[in-house]
């Protein structure tokens, strides 16, 4: 294996480790142009969006969608390129692989679009889902474009606060949030979820614990179908998330008589992920103003209406035109403005799904049966959501496959000791050579973040491309070593 420490590609000026890697040869490449690979009442259930993202209204002509232009594209050449730099020769030279390539440039691409989208609405915060991907740099490159962070643990909000985010701009969801973390959270002074009766109790008992007061959302269920997974979907009723809206009156009630503790700043909501309809988006924001304008009717001022984050990706990479941030925005701008309140979103994967690959190399192709398997590096313990939800992620080789490579279709599996150890069924690929570099695109978003050490396969490293082409390792791969220490002293 050639060795990062030796190979000049990793000079960069946010490289952490210095001393490891010499100059990168990339960064003298410039940046390749863009290539597309195509490539009111409120017991009521909302009236649901059948359209598909294709046919749902745009009210500019002008900005008609076009399909996206991935950060990872084949060229003339046949390699797949991140940004304008070949994949398969940052492959060579890292350290081990598998390993997850990030686009930097996509990142900033991807925080710009909504920024856009937000434009003319009053203190709007795009709250970055932190259990999308909690990578330090990528955190604090967010930060620096101007990103809040939404948390679900006392851990993430630790993370925040070190990656330099802005308490205020900041907010603590969490159907079982514990008092130490709301501890945590009223003293850092961050926005708190109340989920249920009980989470109401702790966020009071760690108000007085930290002696201040804690800015509270309500997080209601507009009980509207995400028409999504159902590992994904949260905002049904049904769900274990949110309190119940049939006694909202006692959650008001519960606030009034805790004025010292709690101030009720909004109302929040989240229906799920991997949303492509941003009509159900419109139809929840409904039922959610009407919430609004009942609770203000007792004399909360709020302010605040947090419909937090679900919109999908391209994960087929079909050229399917999706909705866009700005399609997003603008089915709620109208009602925002009416009412006169600040927005909070809370993006993760449509963020940061789209600017990774998981990059693996081949280690062999067997048949079985009637199955071909092509058996890689990577496996479930890197990026666990096929095996999880039966995900789809596109899947590519790095090199052009020989003109004389047959088409075939293949399970691409991992070594993992289970059946389900899976990346990609079905899929029509050409025979790779051994030792053949294969991607899982759009791995930014809920891949690494969900890594284990499964099998003693320990994390991978973490890499990006910057914006002059050069490549900096932005997280060291755990090792065997990382994993005894968990045992030293005893
Ligand atoms: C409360 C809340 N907000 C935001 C998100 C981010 O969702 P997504 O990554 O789909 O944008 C999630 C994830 O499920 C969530 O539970």
């Amino acid at each position: 294996m050639a060795g990062t420490h030796t190979h000049p590609i990793f000079q960069s000026p946010s490289l952490p480790t210095k001393t490891f890697y010499q100059k990168n040869p990339f960064s003298k490449i410039p940046i390749l142009p863009f290539k597309p690979t195509t490539t009111k009442p409120f017991s009521l259930r909302a009236v649901l969006s059948t359209k598909p993202p294709s046919e749902q209204k745009q009210d500019d002509p002008s900005k008609k969608n076009t399909p996206f232009h991935h950060c990872f594209t084949k060229h003339e050449d046949g390699y797949l390129y991140c940004e304008g730099t070949k994949v398969n020769e940052i492959m060579e030279y890292v350290e081990r692989r598998p390993f997850y390539l990030y686009s930097k440039p996509q990142i900033t691409r991807n925080v710009e679009a909504y920024k856009d989208a937000l434009e003319g609405l009053k203190n709007p915060v795009i709250g970055y889902a932190i259990k999308a991907n909690n990578n330090l740099k990528i955190l604090e490159h967010l930060r620096g474009l101007g990103c809040g962070a939404v948390l679900v643990s006392g851990n993430e909000l630790r993370l925040a606060l070190r990656a330099g985010f802005d308490p205020t701009r900041c907010i603590f969801n969490g159907n079982g949030k514990i008092v130490d973390d709301l501890v945590l959270a009223a003293k850092a002074g961050v926005f708190v979820n109340i989920d249920s009766e009980f989470d109401l109790e702790n966020i009071v008992a760690a108000a007085r614990i930290a002696g201040k007061r804690v800015n509270v959302l309500l997080r209601i269920n507009p009980d509207v179908d995400p028409q999504v997974h159902p590992y994904v979907a949260t905002g049904n009723k049904n769900s274990k998330f949110g309190i119940r809206n049939e006694k909202l009156q006692w959650f008001l009630d519960a606030v009034k008589q805790h004025p010292n503790e709690l101030k009720l700043v909004g109302a929040h909501c989240h229906l799920g992920s991997t949303i492509t309809k941003v009509d159900i988006f419109r139809d929840a924001a409904e039922i959610m103003v009407n919430y609004i304008d009942q609770i203000r009717d007792q004399g909360f001022e709020v302010d605040y209406l947090n419909i937090g984050g679900g919109l999908g990706i391209d994960y087929y990479h079909s050229g399917a035109i999706l909705p866009t941030p700005r399609d997003l925005i603008d089915t709620v701008r109208e009602l925002v403005l009416s009412r006169d309140l600040n927005l909070i979103i809370e993006p993760g994967r449509s963020l940061i799904a789209n600017t990774c690959c998981l990059v693996n190399r081949v280690t062999g192709v067997k048949t079985n049966g009637s199955k071909n398997f092509i058996v890689i590096d990577g496996s479930m313990a890197e990026l666990i959501r096929p095996s999880l939800y039966d995900a789809y992620q596109h899947i590519e080789l790095v090199s052009p496959a020989p003109a004389d490579a047959e088409i075939t279709s293949y399970d691409v599996v991992g070594p993992v000791c289970e059946s389900a150890d899976f990346l990609g069924k079905g899929r029509e690929l050409p025979t790779p050579a051994k030792g053949a570099g294969l991607v899982v695109h759009d791995a930014g978003a809920y891949c690494m973040s969900m890594a284990s050490t499964y099998n003693l396969k320990m994390r991978p490293p973490e890499y990006w491309v910057e914006e002059d082409g050069s490549v900096s390792k932005i997280r060291h791969g755990e090792t065997f070593e990382d994993h005894l220490r968990f045992f030293e002293g005893l």
